[in-house]
């Protein structure tokens, strides 16, 4: 089983229910951006976000995973929705016909060959940078058939803040997706007005949107 140093810090906040990190609206971003003509999303890190259920609404079949387990619990129950657990070899995976959640660390994901879009939300933002590079390349790994990453980050002054959420600057997406065919910086708002936890630290926050195609 793959296990990082910062893991825990992620299971003691959920434990501690200290998750600023939820929102318990849908996206902006995801609401105005996203484009319907894909069938298969996968959303990596994903908490028990509320975008999975806007995008099942979209008629999406979402794919996740978080090694979280009272997120994954939560998200169907909060939104009373009936599943099954299975456990196969090393996966726990939470499923029904519109939902296939793993619980489990997004590392130790088999090839997920049915995906065909990736919406990332303070998944990129949420690793330090000793493992960015490695989660996209194996983002890119296990989803050979994906044609489309929609990604949100924050962006501010890495020196006021140590993170996460880490601040991802346009640089920091180029080189990271560089080998990737396209890489559109969509739009960005500002966003500290809207979170009081950082105004005490921070001069200003930004959220930005981008489209990375394959
Ligand atoms: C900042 S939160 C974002 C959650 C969600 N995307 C959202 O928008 O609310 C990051 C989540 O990733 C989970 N996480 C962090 N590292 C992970 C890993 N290696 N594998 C699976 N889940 C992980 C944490 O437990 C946490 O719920």
């Amino acid at each position: 089983m793959t296990q990082h140093p910062s893991d825990n810090h992620w299971h003691e906040m959920w434990r501690d229910n200290r998750i600023g990190f939820h929102q318990s609206e849908v996206s902006a971003f995801l609401e105005k951006y996203w484009e319907n003509n894909h069938r298969n999303v996968f959303v990596p890190l994903c908490g028990k976000t509320k975008d999975m259920v806007w995008l099942r609404e979209q008629q999406h079949r979402v794919i996740g995973v978080e090694f979280n387990e009272t997120a994954i619990r939560d998200f169907f129950g909060e939104n009373e929705i009936e599943h099954t657990v299975e456990r196969k070899e090393n996966l726990h995976l939470f499923h029904n016909e519109h939902y296939q959640l793993y619980c489990n660390n997004f590392f130790d994901l088999p090839i997920l060959s049915e995906v065909e879009i990736v919406f990332d939300r303070a998944a990129l933002v949420a690793l330090p940078i000793d493992i960015r590079k490695k989660y996209v390349e194996y983002l890119k790994k296990i989803t050979p058939n994906c044609m489309r990453i929609l990604l949100i980050t924050y962006e501010y002054d890495q020196q006021q803040m140590s993170g996460p959420p880490f601040s991802i600057t346009h640089d920091m997406v180029k080189d990271l997706y560089h080998d990737h065919e396209t890489i559109d910086k969509l739009d960005e708002r500002d966003v500290l007005q809207l979170l009081p936890m950082f105004q005490k630290r921070l001069s200003f926050m930004k959220e930005c949107v981008y489209q990375i195609h394959r």
